[in-house]
Order: structure tokens, then C-alpha cells, then sequence
């Protein structure tokens, strides 16, 4: 079983928080996905609190269909500002907000029905830790949903940096077999899992690369290189990348996990 890299929570919180203004307009695939997970796993019409981890600007708060007179909905961040986005786009729906830490969620024990989670998991080092909350928070018949991306997430960006140097240019994410592993592990049942591979274009790699900037996704390994990286660099992973051009086109991979878990 392989770990992630270490992340830099620090990073992690400024760069989401920097990215609140631009998250939407650049956030295609993070929306796509959200959808296809309540497809999948529709909310269920229980009473009681639903809990968005790792909210952003308010995407998956917006699509959950919560029936305001039995559910009440949570949306927790750990970046501030995501969250005053989130609260300016949602202004017309009954949300309590709350910036806390997805690693150690401040709930009372058997507090919350359903927790959901769009693409925001892979941002914690410490997923055992989160499964665990998760089970601790959870009532008992409670489900946990998420997506999150798995191992082969960029691996285009990947090679084309392994070209250059070996430095961890990239974030790394669990594997499919080690959440559910984890999930197990953390005593979840029925656990129903999946994978789908995605992919985008971009006409250069120059504009992918703009997109996970403005998106909030810089590499936050620890491992990664702490120089700023030169011109030449630069250019080398460039036409490494753009070797493998499709028509005008360059492709990048997203490997997509979704998620449901029961308490
Ligand atoms: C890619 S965005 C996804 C936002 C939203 N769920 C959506 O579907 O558009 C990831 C979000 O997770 C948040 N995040 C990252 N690490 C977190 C953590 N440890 N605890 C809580 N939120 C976290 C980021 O601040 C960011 O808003």
C-alpha cells in the first residue's frame, strides 16, 4: 500500500482561499462530477443534518435536494473566503456554514444523517483519520458519499514532469483499493464504489496548467521541488506534454471514485 506524498496544509488553505474568485468560472469537471455523484447516489429523504465537506463556492449545497423542514444542511470549508463565496451564491437557501478541518470535524458523536463530499477529499493526507470522523459524526444507518480523484489523476502532467526531473510536481491521491480499504477498515458497511476515468482537453498545456492554478489545485506535496522552476524546465515538460498532442489538442486524465458508505 502505497502513502501520499505529505501535504502542505498551509498551502492547501491558501491556495483554496486565493481561488474562491476564479473557482467557478474554471471548475467544468469539479460540476460534471458533482452531478454524476448525486446520480448515483441520490440523497435520501431522511430527517436530520447533512453535511457538505469541503464545500467550495457552493456547487453540491445548491444541487442537494434538502427538504428545509426536516434536514438541515451544513457546509464546512476549510478556506474562509470559499465559504463567503459559497454563502453569496446560496443566499436563498438555509445553510449554517463552518470553517473547520475535514481531518478533525467539530461534531458531537451520531449528530449527522448524510455526509456528502465532492472533490475535496483528496486534499487530506490523513483519509483514515477522515473515515473515522466521518463514522464518529455519523448516526447510525447514516451514509457517507463522496468523489474524489484516484492515483491516475494527471498522469499525462506526470510523465511529462517525470521527463524533466524527480521532483514531485504533481499531487499524488489514494488508490481505489486503499479507500476502500480505509473505509473498511474505519467500519463502514455496504460499501459501493466505483471508478470512471474523465478526461479534458485544453489547447495547450500552458491553459491546463492556468485552470488548476485558478482552480486551487497547486501541488501542495512536500516533496516538491521548493525552487522556483526555470524557464527551461518549463519548456522541456511543455514539449514532453505536447509530444503527445491530440490533433490541436492536448488531453489530461481526471480518475474519478465515487463513494457511498454506510454507518
Ligand atoms: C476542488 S474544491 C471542491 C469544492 C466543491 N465541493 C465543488 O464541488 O465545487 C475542494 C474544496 O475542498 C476544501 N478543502 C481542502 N482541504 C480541506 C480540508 N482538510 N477540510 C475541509 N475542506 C478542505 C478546499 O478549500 C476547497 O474549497
Amino acid at each position: 500500500m502505497t502513502a501520499v506524498g505529505h501535504l502542505d496544509k498551509v498551502k492547501i488553505k491558501r491556495s483554496f482561499a486565493a481561488a474562491a474568485g476564479s473557482y467557478d468560472e474554471l471548475a467544468v469537471l469539479q460540476r460534471q462530477v458533482g452531478l454524476a455523484l448525486l446520480e448515483k447516489y441520490p440523497l435520501d429523504a431522511s430527517p436530520g443534518v447533512i453535511l457538505d465537506v469541503g464545500c467550495g463556492t457552493g456547487f453540491l449545497s445548491r444541487q442537494l435536494p434538502v427538504d428545509s423542514s426536516s434536514q438541515h444542511l451544513v457546509a464546512l470549508d476549510i478556506a474562509f473566503p470559499m465559504l463567503l463565496a459559497s454563502r453569496q451564491k446560496n443566499l436563498n437557501l438555509p445553510v449554517h456554514y463552518l470553517c473547520a478541518d475535514a481531518e478533525s470535524m467539530p461534531f458531537a458523536a451520531h449528530s449527522i444523517r448524510q455526509i456528502y463530499s465532492n472533490l475535496a477529499l483528496q486534499w487530506c493526507q490523513d483519509l483514515p483519520a477522515v473515515f473515522a470522523g466521518c463514522k464518529r459524526v455519523l448516526k447510525f444507518g447514516g451514509q457517507l458519499v463522496f468523489a474524489t480523484f484516484g492515483s491516475s489523476t494527471l498522469r499525462e502532467l506526470k510523465s511529462a514532469w517525470a521527463e524533466v526531473d524527480g521532483f514531485a510536481h504533481v499531487n499524488e491521491f489514494y488508490g481505489f483499493e486503499q479507500i476502500n480499504w480505509f473505509l473498511q477498515d474505519a467500519g463502514f458497511q455496504s460499501i459501493s464504489s466505483e471508478v470512471a476515468m474523465y478526461q479534458s482537453s485544453y489547447p495547450s498545456v500552458m491553459a491546463l496548467m492556468r485552470e488548476l492554478k485558478g482552480i486551487g489545485a497547486h501541488n501542495v506535496n512536500m516533496d516538491r521541488n521548493k525552487k522556483p522552476t526555470t524557464r527551461r524546465q518549463l519548456q522541456h515538460m511543455i514539449s514532453c506534454y505536447e509530444g503527445n498532442m491530440v490533433g490541436t489538442e492536448v488531453l489530461a486524465s481526471y480518475e474519478i471514485i465515487f463513494v457511498r458508505a454506510q454507518r
